[in-house]
């Protein structure tokens, strides 16, 4: 317990979803993106590839056509019409308004090849790892500039949705969405954990 700065970065870090109206200077998007990229990687491999929404009417597309996907998978389950039109129109909303979006890929190209399918399950699994570390990072650079962010799951249930909208690599999967913005005045400051001992065992 030597930094304290680093246990209040980490404990203070929360998932904003809402951004004040102000841009992120581009030499904060480059500092963000040199933190995830000094993550940890399998083989130190660094899989992991970010694109950078800069193309609103795009990005709209793109928000637009992963909320129809979710809309279509949830009145499939049985949900509710209404609730879930306003859920979709909301994730339309926080993906446009966000001053920046981040959209992290693991590039499959960069994985080793094993014969069989299980070994091949695992590395794909440890390149999702580094892609999550990497984005870890991003997300306390981004506490620790000020900014706050959040991890949107979308695009992994529509990779080839993102894929065509956004023209990318064959080899590019998508792992998430980032918003990232300065927080508003009422940003989330707080949010419950469970007691650590109910997620930690010894053997
Ligand atoms: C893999 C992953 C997927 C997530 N997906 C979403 C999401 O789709 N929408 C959202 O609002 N938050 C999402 N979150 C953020 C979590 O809801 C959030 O981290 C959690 O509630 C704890 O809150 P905190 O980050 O403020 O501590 C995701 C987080 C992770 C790690």
């Amino acid at each position: 317990m030597s930094d304290p700065t680093f246990w209040e970065l980490a404990r203070g870090r929360r998932s904003v979803r809402r951004y004040a109206a102000r841009a992120v200077p581009s030499e904060l998007v480059d500092k963000l993106l040199e933190a995830a990229h000094w993550a940890p990687s399998a083989h130190n491999r660094q899989p992991w590839r970010f694109v950078i929404l800069n193309d609103a009417s795009r990005r709209r597309r793109l928000a637009e056509a992963m909320a129809a996907h979710w809309q279509s998978d949830l009145l499939a389950d049985g949900a509710d019409a209404q609730q879930v039109s306003q859920r979709a129109a909301r994730s339309i909303q926080r993906i446009v308004d966000a001053p920046l979006a981040i959209l992290p890929c693991l590039d499959l190209d960069s994985l080793d090849v094993y014969p069989d399918p299980q070994r091949q399950q695992r590395e794909w699994q440890m390149g999702v790892q580094s892609v999550a570390l990497a984005c870890q990072n991003l997300l306390l650079a981004a506490h620790h500039c000020g900014l706050a962010a959040c991890w949107m799951c979308a695009p992994i249930f529509s990779p080839a949705l993102v894929q065509a909208i956004l023209d990318l690599p064959a080899a590019y999967d998508p792992q998430a969405l980032l918003t990232i913005g300065y927080p508003p005045d009422d940003a989330p400051r707080d949010k419950a954990r469970a007691p650590l001992a109910t997620r930690v065992i010894a053997r």
